[in-house]
């Protein structure tokens, strides 16, 4: 019989911190279920599909797997099993200091970093193993900043470590003075290593803080790891472009401090200091059907429908659909093509969902392992070619021919010099620059081409 495992849910989502419901986990379910106070209160539940106006008093259950060990909300909790998770590396190390043994891979210790490291991440749910934890983490929040003569150490020793883990410098850092400066991170997703810290990013070597450190900027600071020379410049590039189409984008700012390169991008997950709810586009659909566990488990073509069905259920924006439409377009003709259901996601509860802003529109398709055209799977089987193919998209967006001809001709509008400014991008590797540059010419022409037809 696997073990039974207890956790707890809390949110500051009204600025004060409050219990939002216990969390168990068995070898095949997991639940969920909601304090009666929560309920009352109408504030939102810890997803979309697992609201508290659905499920009330009875507990929201979701047959968990080996690729989906937890509620698909809570996943983004659990630091990403890369070698370059920062985060994983800094919990696997006090997990070990904690009970003296190596970590056993598996489900225990996907929990037990899920406990350490699920809170103060994105959005507006915290995730502990108990309430005494919970009370006692909120009274250090918001933390305060470090003493200055202790945290200029510490500073230093952040760079090194970050030097150490990322750019594999052979540096020794003192973890224990890194936890005393940051404590743990929050974990936050993704195959790049990043960390949510607090900055003032307009210094020249910004000072790392804790997040929702009062006086500084909550980013989502990205480390560029050598394997990928030129990303961050890219992505800069490709926000910028976003940006100059009319889609909201976050602040960003790219910082070099010796052989780092860096890229802040304000947190548009909290306003006025409060955490706003947000989950992927991944996690509405896994809640939704059991059935789905992965990206590849679904057609671009499926996803006009899913929004739909979404619609019945939350109150959405008019154009929600016409918006992901123009997502992709921009994706196809910026070499993005790893747009993802994790990079989708949606801000707001059951009552006001829409959009988040931009964020990782990074055009992976510079790097050869990553020159795909979509990372979400199409049937393009009945058409000449994938140019033909994302025009009829528009249809399963829901959309008709003339929109969809207004969204493709201002993606084409936006993108006109693309190829030109990723060409002036001198510090990203000549290979990287001139394979986006022949993927982004040739993905214009194919829509141009049909679009005349
Ligand atoms: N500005 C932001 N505000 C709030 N949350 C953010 C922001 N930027 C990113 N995130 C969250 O952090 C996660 C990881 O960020 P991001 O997608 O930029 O990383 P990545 O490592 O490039 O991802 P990938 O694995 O898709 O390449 C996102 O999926 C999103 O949930
Ligand atoms: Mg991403």
């Amino acid at each position: 019989m696997p073990r039974v495992r207890h956790g707890v849910i809390w949110s500051r989502i009204s600025g004060r911190p409050g219990k939002m419901g216990d969390l168990v986990l068995t070898g095949q379910e997991t639940s969920f279920t909601y304090t009666r106070e929560w309920l009352a209160s109408g504030q939102p539940g810890f997803c979309l599909l697992g609201d508290g106006s659905i499920w009330g008093e009875s507990s929201v259950t979701y047959p968990v797997s080996e690729r989906i060990p937890v509620f698909p909300r809570l996943l983004s909790l659990i630091p990403g099993n890369n070698p370059r998770n920062l985060q994983r590396r800094h919990y696997l190390d006090l997990l070990r200091r904690q009970t003296g043994r190596e970590p056993p891979p598996g489900m225990e210790t996907e929990w037990q970093l899920m406990l350490l490291g699920g809170h103060g991440g994105i959005g507006h749910i915290d995730v502990f193993a108990d309430d005494l934890t919970a009370q006692q983490w909120y009274r250090h929040q918001p933390p305060k900043a470090p003493p200055r003569s202790q945290s200029r150490n510490a500073q230093s020793e952040l760079w090194r470590m970050i030097k150490h883990e990322v750019l594999d410098e052979a540096t020794d850092f003192d973890p224990q003075i890194i936890e005393e400066a940051l404590g743990p991170t929050p974990s936050v997703g993704g195959m790049i290593p990043k960390l949510l810290v607090s900055i003032d990013p307009d210094t020249k070597t910004p000072r790392f803080h804790p997040p929702d450190t009062p006086g500084e900027r909550n980013v989502v600071l990205k480390i560029e790891p050598p394997e990928y020379t030129g990303l961050l410049d890219l992505e800069a590039l490709c926000l910028q472009v976003h940006r100059d189409a009319g889609f909201t984008t976050p602040r960003w700012w790219r910082i070099d401090h010796g052989d780092l390169r860096l890229l802040a991008v304000e947190r548009f997950d909290r306003r006025d200091g409060r955490p706003l709810p947000m989950e992927s586009l991944f996690s509405v659909i896994a809640t939704g059907d059991h059935h789905f566990r992965e990206t590849a488990d679904i057609l671009l073509e499926e996803l006009g429908g899913v929004i739909d069905r979404l619609g019945q259920i939350a109150r959405l924006p008019a154009d929600a659909n016409e918006h992901l439409y123009r997502r992709f377009l921009m994706a196809l003709l910026t070499g993005n093509g790893d747009l993802h259901l994790e990079n989708l996601s949606l801000l707001g509860g059951l009552d006001d969902c829409r959009w988040a802003p931009v964020y990782d529109p990074a055009p992976m398709r510079a790097w050869p392992r990553h020159d795909l055209v979509s990372a979400i799977p199409f049937d393009a089987s009945e058409y000449t070619d994938h140019g033909e193919f994302f025009i009829a998209l528009g249809e399963h967006f829901g959309l008709s021919s003339q929109q969809t001809e207004r969204c493709i001709e201002a993606a084409l509008d936006a993108t006109a010099d693309y190829a030109t400014r990723v060409m002036a991008l001198k510090k990203v590797p000549k290979r990287q620059r001139e394979q986006l540059q022949a993927i982004a010419q040739h993905e214009r022409e194919l829509l141009q081409q049909h679009l005349r037809e």
